[in-house]
C-alpha cells in the first residue's frame, strides 16, 4: 500500500488481520442468520467503508423477510439505517475524512445523474435505494457505501446517536412521502393508518404545518398511546374492521383532508380511500407486497390525488437542523437496546412488536477487530 493510500485508512484498519465480519443475513423469506461474511473493501473511488457503531431495523426488513421485496436475493446483508466511523475511502471521496463519524442515509445518491440532479436520489442512476436491497447493508459490522459524498452526512459534534439514526431513513420518510406528498396545511384534519415508526414519523413532522386533528390507526393500543403523547388528537384502533366509520363519523361525513398509508396492506389502502375527502390527498408510505383494489367507481369524481414515493433524503439537511435545534426528538422512539451480535433476538422483539411494546430497536458496536 503506498503512503497516499495509507492516508485514507485507520491504523486499525490497515493493521486489521481479519478479513471477515458477521452480519445479518437474509436466506430468502422467513430466513435470516448472524453469520460470517468478508469484509466490505474499496471498490470504486468514491467509496467509502464505515464501521457501524450504531443501526436500527425497519418495516421494510420485515416485508423484505415477508418475501415482498423481490429485489432482496439470498445472501443478502440486511439493513438500511445507521451510523459509523469513516474507516477507509476511495481516492475520489473529497467531502469526509478517515476517523469521522457519519450518518448514512438509506438511499444513494451519486449527485451527477438526471434523477439526482432534480433532487430525487430515490432514482439515482447508480445509486438509488440499494442499502439491504441489491448491495449488503447496515446490520453488519462494517458497510462498504458508495458515491460517499452523496450519500453521508457530518455527524453534528456531541449529538446522540440514537436521535441521528433516525435521519437514515423513519423522519426523513415520514416527511416526504407523508407530509410533503400529503400535502399538509394549516387546519387540515389528518388521518395517519399505522403507528409503527413510521407512521408516528408522519406524525411528528406533519405538526410543523399546525394540522387542525390528527386521527391515528392502529390495531396496537400501546402504540397508539405514544401517538397520543407524540400529538395524535384522536386514536383509532381498526381491529373491529370500523376504522373509516369511525373516522367518517368524527369528520361529519365529509372525510379527510390528507390520508397517509403508512403500513403496506390492503386492508390499510382501503382505509384511506374510504375516508379521503372530496379535494384530499392519499399519501402512501408503506411498501405493498400485494396488489391493492382501486375505488375509482367512489373516487373519480372526488377530485382526489393519490401520491405514492420511495423517500429521496433531500430533506435530511432540513431535518438535521430541526433535530438539533430540539423541536423534534426522535429518540424517543426508541424503546428497545441490543448489542449488534443480539440482532436475531432484536430482530424477533420488533416482529412482535405489539406484544413487546417496541417501536425503533436500537443496534451498538463496538465494531471489533
Ligand atoms: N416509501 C418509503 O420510502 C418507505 C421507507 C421506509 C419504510 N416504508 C414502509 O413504511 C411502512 C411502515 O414502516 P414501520 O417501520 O413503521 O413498520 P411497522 O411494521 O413497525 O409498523 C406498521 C404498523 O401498522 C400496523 N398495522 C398493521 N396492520 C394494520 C391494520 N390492518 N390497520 C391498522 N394498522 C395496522 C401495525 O400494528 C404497526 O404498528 C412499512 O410498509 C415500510 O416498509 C416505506
Ligand atoms: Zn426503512
Ligand atoms: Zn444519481
Amino acid at each position: 500500500m503506498t503512503n497516499a493510500e495509507l492516508e485514507r485508512t485507520t491504523p486499525r484498519a490497515a493493521a486489521g488481520t481479519r478479513t471477515t465480519m458477521a452480519a445479518l443475513v437474509y436466506h430468502g423469506p422467513g430466513q435470516r442468520a448472524w453469520e460470517d461474511k468478508p469484509r466490505p473493501t474499496v471498490q470504486d473511488p468514491g467509496d467509502a467503508i464505515v464501521r457501524i457503531t450504531t443501526s436500527t431495523i425497519c418495516g421494510t426488513d420485515l416485508h423484505i423477510l415477508k418475501g415482498d421485496v423481490p429485489t432482496v436475493t439470498d445472501g443478502r446483508i440486511l439493513g438500511h439505517e445507521g451510523i459509523g466511523v469513516v474507516e477507509q475511502l476511495g481516492a475520489g471521496v473529497s467531502e469526509f475524512h478517515v476517523g469521522e463519524r457519519v450518518i448514512i442515509s438509506c438511499v444513494t445518491a451519486c449527485l451527477k445523474c438526471d434523477f439526482c440532479k432534480r433532487g430525487m436520489y430515490s432514482h439515482c442512476q447508480r445509486g438509488g435505494w440499494i442499502l439491504g436491497n441489491t448491495i449488503d447493508g447496515t446490520q453488519a459490522e462494517y458497510v462498504r457505501i458508495p458515491h460517499a459524498d452523496g450519500s453521508l452526512y457530518h455527524f453534528p459534534a456531541d449529538a446522540d446517536e440514537e436521535a441521528m439514526v433516525m435521519l437514515s431513513d423513519i423522519l426523513p420518510t415520514g416527511f416526504e412521502c407523508g407530509v410533503l406528498n400529503g400535502q399538509v396545511k394549516p387546519g387540515d384534519t389528518v388521518a395517519i393508518v399505522g403507528a409503527g415508526p413510521i407512521g408516528l414519523a408522519v406524525l411528528l413532522t406533519a405538526q410543523f404545518y399546525s394540522p387542525g386533528a390528527i386521527f391515528m390507526i392502529d390495531l396496537d393500543d400501546k402504540r397508539l398511546a405514544v401517538a397520543k403523547q407524540f400529538g395524535a388528537t384522536t386514536l383509532i384502533n381498526s381491529a373491529d374492521g370500523h376504522a373509516a366509520d369511525r373516522v367518517m363519523e368524527l369528520t361529519e361525513g365529509a372525510g379527510v383532508d390528507v390520508a397517509v398509508e403508512a403500513v403496506g396492506l390492503p386492508a390499510t389502502f382501503a382505509i384511506c380511500q374510504a375516508v379521503v375527502a372530496a379535494g384530499g390527498r392519499i399519501a402512501n408510505v408503506g411498501v405493498h407486497g400485494k396488489p391493492v383494489e382501486l375505488h375509482l367507481e367512489k373516487l373519480w369524481d372526488r377530485n382526489i390525488a393519490i401520491t405514492t414515493r420511495l423517500v429521496d433524503t433531500v430533506t435530511t439537511p432540513m431535518l438535521l437542523k430541526v433535530v438539533r435545534s430540539g423541536k423534534l426528538q426522535p429518540s424517543q422512539l426508541v424503546t428497545h437496546r441490543f448489542a449488534m451480535h443480539d440482532i436475531m433476538k432484536a430482530y424477533d422483539t420488533f416482529a412482535n412488536a405489539a406484544n413487546e411494546g417496541a417501536l425503533k430497536v436500537i443496534l451498538t458496536s463496538g465494531g471489533l477487530l
